[in-house]
């Protein structure tokens, strides 16, 4: 199987540190923020990596990761033209990089604690479709949040930012994807903050009977803010000292 990280978009909340740098390369622990979803891939034996980022930050990708020898996988580039276009968007630069059924993505900015081994297998077992991981958070408000059906295992619709959250649970940025998505993404249209929305794409999905999920169980953190970017690193160096206990 491969893997996507989508390192792209423009950082707005994390202004002034993205001024000139690419959010996926501010700190969090001791790694650029871009290293964490590399290793979770890597260590559930994802080595063929794409990340997709934008025109004018290639250049300090590439210099800080080169083809991914010292990380041991195999890292390609790809530009999203539209920067900013929307999470789906960006997706789209993938369609080329995919030549199986079946794929990974993580938005560059998810932090998490559990290892991806388990929902990789579940999806793997899944006949078709697509699977998301949720996690419950305080501020559903801030995601995609789900109507969930808890007794059948379903998620009823997908909701961005809602004003009034139909859960506690969002919806990560840790999608698992059959080729169909193309196609999905094809047949959205921008949303009112202009962007192709990677929940459109999920509704989609759900539509047709085709989403599965999982809940995630350690932490995990949307690191796309100046108070979650720190979050992100009390959490990192705790499991590290729990690690070298
Ligand atoms: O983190 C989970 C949430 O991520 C989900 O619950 C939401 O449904 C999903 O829309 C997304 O919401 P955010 O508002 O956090 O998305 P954000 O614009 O911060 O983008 C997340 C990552 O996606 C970012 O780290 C880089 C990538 N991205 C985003 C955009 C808009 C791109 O590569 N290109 C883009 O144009």
């Amino acid at each position: 199987m491969k893997g996507v990280i989508l390192a792209g978009g423009t950082g707005s909340r994390l202004k002034p540190l993205t001024k000139f740098l690419n959010k996926h390369l501010l700190p969090v622990g001791p790694y650029p923020m871009i290293y964490w979803p590399i290793l979770k891939l890597r260590d559930a034996g994802i080595h063929e990596i794409l990340i997709i980022t934008n025109q004018h930050h290639l250049s300090s990708f590439i210099e800080l990761l080169g083809l991914g020898e010292e990380l041991n996988v195999k890292i390609q580039y790809k530009i999203q033209i539209n920067e900013g276009g929307g999470i789906a968007d960006a997706l789209m630069s993938a369609k080329d990089f995919i030549n199986e059924d079946k794929f990974v993505v993580i938005l560059g900015d998810n932090i998490f604690e559990d290892s991806l081994t388990p929902y990789i297998q579940s999806f793997q077992q899944q006949d078709a479709g697509a699977r998301v991981l949720l996690k419950e958070v305080n501020d559903p408000a801030r995601y995609g949040v789900p109507r969930l059906d808890k007794t059948n295992n379903k998620i009823i619709s997908i909701i961005e930012k809602p004003k009034f959250p139909p859960s506690s649970y969002c919806v990560t940025g840790i999608y698992l994807y059959d080729q169909n998505v193309f196609q999905f993404i094809e047949a959205i249209k921008p949303s009112n903050r202009n962007e192709l929305e990677i929940t459109d794409v999920n509704n989609i999905y759900i539509n047709n009977n085709q989403l599965q999920y999982d809940i995630l169980k350690g932490w995990w953190i949307d690191a796309g803010t100046h108070e979650s970017l720190y979050k992100a690193n009390q959490c990192v160096y705790k499991k590290i000292k729990e690690d070298t206990k």
